[in-house]
């Protein structure tokens, strides 16, 4: 069973999902927070998982990061799968991760890399929206999409409620294309 390292900044709700599913194909070994006070942290504390909170602030990037790094390691962690996690990672950490590291995003990439994705496809008129499982590099939202889920954007759409039409399928998508991943 592959040993996944979840990385969090807020609520949590895909690192559930992926908890949900843990299971013959991988398992959670360390849930880490660049948030202290990120509410995620409290769920995996209760449901067991290790933990690992550490903010940026005050240490800087560099020092935020080999602390990171050498808690993964420490866990025996393989695969870094980010969930809602809100930092960008530099160029050294991806590198020393390379090909291991997946993210989730709120868009159909490569349409909306970056932030307020729901309110930008609303905006622009599109007849759907979804989400993306990506391999993560140094682009922003560029690595390669290992898979997707639409949903149909509906008329009188808020950015809110799009957001938990997708939510919902990001619960679905990441624990099988994370699953799928790391069983190649
Ligand atoms: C999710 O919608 C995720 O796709 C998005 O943040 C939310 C986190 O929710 N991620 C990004 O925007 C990454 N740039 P969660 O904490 O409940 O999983």
């Amino acid at each position: 069973r592959a040993k996944v390292a979840v990385l969090i900044s807020g609520r949590g709700s895909n690192m559930q999902a992926l908890a949900a599913h843990a299971g013959a194909a991988y398992r959670i070994v360390v849930v880490a927070s660049d948030k202290p006070e990120a509410p995620g942290l409290d769920w995996a504390v209760q449901a067991g998982l290790p933990t690992f909170a550490l903010s940026p602030k005050g240490i800087g990037k560099q020092a935020y990061e080999s602390a990171l790094d050498a808690a993964l390691r420490a866990a025996g962690a393989e695969w870094i799968a980010l969930a809602g996690y809100m930092r960008l990672l530099s160029d050294e950490f991806v590198a020393r991760w390379r090909g291991r590291i997946v993210n989730i995003h709120p868009s159909l990439l490569p349409k909306y890399k970056g932030l307020d994705t729901h309110a930008r496809a609303i905006a622009a008129g599109d007849a759907e929206a979804g989400c993306s499982v990506h391999l993560v590099t140094e682009e922003l939202d560029g690595g390669k999409v290992l898979g997707q889920a639409r949903v149909p954007i509906l008329p009188g759409d808020t950015p809110d409620a799009l957001a938990a039409r997708v939510l919902a399928e990001e619960h679905r998508l990441y624990p099988a294309v994370l699953a799928d991943m790391v069983r190649r």
